[in-house]
């Protein structure tokens, strides 16, 4: 594979989606080659898995189900989008991927980290990202900028601070088990400063 397989990492409100709209803008000034998507989603049938998971109205809807639509999202994603970018060459930038699952289902719902992990080689066949960039954000502040900035909010947005809590300890567990593969930055600070560190590790991934 020649493209790299970068993925953006974070706790519900931690500005992912804002941060990769403002990188568009600098990547689109420089010669790289890439795209950039979405979990859940990013595809057509992606994204209808998307809906039914983040429907606020699927309140009977069990744990390990929800591990299931992620992995399947996850899986037509790939090889639907992902993966013949990077065989052609372009690098994919990717807002989340496996690593959620571990921190929302794994820990976040109490599936256990190692359940979901496999669930999910299964649906991967053992492709990982070559590089993770973590938004860090404490679960407390980043539902107080969902409040502020969102008038819809989604199945797990709802979902109380405990587990918010969690997910953001399970992200603390798989920081540990992938340490080489996850740089963590700090997204307490004003987003310019935060897109010039994301911005910067991205470009010295592709560029060496
Ligand atoms: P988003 O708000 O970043 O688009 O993601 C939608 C929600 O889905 C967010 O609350 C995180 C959650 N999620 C999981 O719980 N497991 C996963 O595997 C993924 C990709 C997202």
């Amino acid at each position: 594979m020649k493209g790299l397989f970068i993925t953006i990492e974070g706790p519900d409100g931690s500005g992912k989606t804002t941060i990769v709209q403002e990188l568009t803008k600098r990547l689109e000034t420089s010669k790289i080659n890439y795209i950039i998507t979405r979990e859940p989603g990013g595809i057509d049938i992606a994204e209808q898995i998307r809906k039914i998971i983040l429907n606020p109205k699927n309140t009977t809807m069990d744990a390990k189900t929800e591990a299931l639509l992620y992995a399947a999202s996850r899986r037509q994603h790939l090889v639907e989008k992902v993966l013949p970018a990077l065989k052609a060459g372009i690098h994919v930038i990717c807002e989340r991927f496996v690593d959620s699952s571990l921190a929302y289902q794994g820990y976040g719902r109490e599936i256990g980290i190692d359940a979901v992990y496999s669930i999910n080689k299964f649906a991967i066949d053992n492709i990982m990202p070559d590089t993770t960039i973590f938004l860090d954000i404490k679960p407390n502040e980043g539902l107080k900028r969902i409040k502020q900035n969102r008038n819809n909010l989604d199945r797990l947005d709802l979902e109380g601070i405990e587990f918010h809590q969690r997910v953001y300890e399970g992200y603390e567990i798989v920081k540990e088990m992938f340490k080489e593969r996850i740089i963590v930055v700090d997204a307490n600070r004003p987003k310019a400063e935060v897109v010039d560190a994301v911005y910067e590790i991205i470009n010295h991934k592709i560029k060496g």
